[in-house]
């Protein structure tokens, strides 16, 4: 059993019951500021656990790509990973407790699904508090099933409720299974301290809506919310010690042997297994369709900090430059049947990530010998001002300097680090522009007209520069378009200019714009660029002008290209690592 077929397996159980089978989301949340990445696959469905329709039915299911790094420091144990797929079916107002669990131990036990031993499960139920009751159900649907009461835990809101993925939204008690992947026979009694209990999905009741303050109300309508961890279940299946020796990450481990020279063993375990996971993610974070680069700020510092620590651990094994692209180039093989856009995207990946060790790469020697010469002088505590002269001047971020200050028994200061952060924000933000947000400042006529105009410069700069330029983020006004994109370079002055002869071409060739609504496949069959993610089965706005520019965009747009007037570009500079901003008007 592989990858492959343990999701189609899973895909095809819940066909069989009924469900539609819709596509993974983007990592990157979609108009969701509230949580940096998709952590799981009901994040993308809120709106219709909260009560809107889903055109696909009340039943669905599918393979989410997910994010979390609130394990990270448990990354190197057998299972914790900070990049995932999450296989999940959900109902929403459709089925509740007992066809869940029904579905999840016949999928878990039967020979069309796992086919583990039923003797090997484990599982536990919400105990109750004051928000909900003890879940009797769930404990007597278990019960009913065959499963003896010592297997059963009964734990708190702590352990046994899920949600809401962000500050607020929906949430509910879950029951969680659990497989015994130590040596056998299993223990009789079933104690969720004990790490060889593997969880491996979890079925959330989802009822309830957190509010902002905090408190909880019964949602209108009761929905299901399942996931189950695909390394996991891979790993459980197969009988690997780890998520680690599955053949998802073998490929892997091998490159990095090949590419060090240090064998994987026990006494190198927790090193080989955070390069392998980092890197994992950050191919995954890089090669999304909304992929984002390195930064100082939100998706892109938790990448960096991903590259950023993955690529200390390489160098402790004397890795080769370019290392963590060749292990990316590996990940991308191994992952772009199911997981196209990492094809589509590998040069953005390998050049962000040639970049990223660049970057760090010339600071990190010295920035180590500061940061000993700092540990050693420390007395126990880091000053704040190293830790902020550690980031600020060699680039390590705060988390990376408290790694090496623990494995010293140093702690370090990190309300004093954010205190001198926030000052040195406040400082440099006199004359700094505004966060990015992206997007249309308004409706008004001029605003739409550069709209338009960036939808035919995006096409003019794929064709001078190439394939491998993507818009990476927008933001509009009246007086300015302000536009970037992936490439790794600064663009000559010739390059410039037949930009903006392109656009101008297709202004003087008064194209009319026209917009049909189709579904994500079909736009993509014709060959419309955009961000082509969720919403499968969902209709998307496809905008065209001639042979100029097919775009999926939720608009608005002008009516004729003749609208426009005269394209100038004003500005072309670097935006971050591997991505360029240009500044252009009409005139
Ligand atoms: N949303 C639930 C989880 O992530 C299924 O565990």
């Amino acid at each position: 059993m592989n990858a492959a077929e343990l999701r189609k397996k899973f895909l095809d159980f819940f066909a069989s019951k009924d469900h539609a089978v819709i596509a993974g989301a983007s990592l990157i949340p979609e108009n969701d500021p509230s949580v940096l990445f998709t952590t799981a696959g009901m994040h993308p469905l809120v709106p219709y656990l909260l009560g809107e329709k889903h055109p696909l039915g009340q039943r669905l299911a599918n393979c989410q790509k997910c994010v979390r790094t609130g394990d990270i420091d448990e990354v190197g144990d057998a299972t914790h990973l900070t990049f995932f797929e999450m296989l999940g079916n959900w109902s929403l107002n459709d089925y509740f407790k007992e066809t869940a669990i029904r579905n999840s131990f016949e999928f878990l036990t039967s020979a069309r699904g796992l086919g583990l031993p039923p003797d090997r499960l484990a599982f536990s139920v919400f105990a109750g508090d004051e928000t909900a009751p003890f879940d009797h159900e769930a404990h007597g649907l278990w019960i009913g099933l065959g499963v003896p009461e010592a297997r059963i835990a009964r734990l708190p809101k702590k352990d046994n409720w899920w949600g809401p993925a962000g500050q607020t939204g929906p949430c509910g008690p879950d029951t969680e299974m659990f497989y015994w992947n130590g040596p056998l026979p299993a223990p009789a009694a079933f104690d969720p301290a004990d790490k060889n209990w593997v969880e491996i999905w979890n079925d959330v009741f989802m009822q309830y809506f957190k509010d902002k303050d905090g408190a909880y109300s019964v949602l209108a309508q009761k929905n299901v919310d399942t996931g189950l961890g695909l390394e996991r279940a891979l790993c459980v299946m197969t009988g690997a010690a780890s998520v680690y020796d599955t053949e998802l990450f073998r490929p892997i481990i091998r490159k990095i042997e090949e590419l060090t020279g240090v064998p994987y063993a026990a006494k190198n375990f927790k090193a080989y297994r955070i390069v392998a996971d980092h890197l994992r993610a950050a191919t995954f974070i890089l090669g999304d369709d909304r992929g984002v680069a390195p930064s100082n700020m939100d998706q892109g510092y938790v990448l960096r900090r991903l590259i950023r620590r993955a690529y200390r651990y390489l160098m402790q094994m004397n890795a080769p430059a370019k290392s963590m692209a060749a292990v990316a180039e590996v990940i991308v093989a191994h992952y772009q049947d199911a997981y196209p856009e990492l094809g589509r995207n590998r040069d953005f990946v390998t050049a962000q990530l040639n970049r990223e060790e660049e970057l760090f790469g010339r600071t990190l020697d010295a920035g180590m010998k500061i940061a000993t010469k700092y540990l050693e002088n420390a007395r126990g505590a880091l000053a704040p001002e190293d830790a902020f002269r550690l980031y600020d001047t060699y680039g390590f971020p705060l988390e990376f300097t408290q790694e090496l200050a623990a494995e010293k028994n140093i702690a370090v200061d990190a309300d004093g680090f954010h205190r001198l952060y926030a000052e040195h924000q406040a400082k440099s933000r006199a004359g700094a522009e505004q966060k990015f947000k992206g997007g249309l400042a308004d409706n008004s006529e001029a605003t739409t007209r550069l709209h338009t105009a960036a939808h035919l410069m995006l096409r003019a700069l794929r064709q001078v520069l190439g394939e491998s330029v993507f818009q990476r983020g927008s933001n509009i006004t009246a007086e300015r378009l302000r536009f970037d994109f992936s490439f790794d370079r600064k663009m000559t002055p010739e390059e410039i200019a037949e930009t903006e002869r392109l656009v101008n071409e297709a202004i003087a060739a008064k194209i009319p714009i026209t917009c049909s609504e189709t579904s994500v496949a079909e736009a993509k069959e014709s060959g419309a660029i955009g961000v082509f993610d969720s919403k499968y089965g969902a209709v998307v706005k496809v905008y065209s002008m001639g042979p100029y520019s097919k775009e999926i965009c939720g608009g608005p747009h002008v009516g004729n290209t003749s609208e426009l007037g005269t394209f100038k570009i004003v500005k072309e500079e670097a935006s971050s690592a591997g991505v360029r901003r240009i500044k252009a008007v009409l005139t």
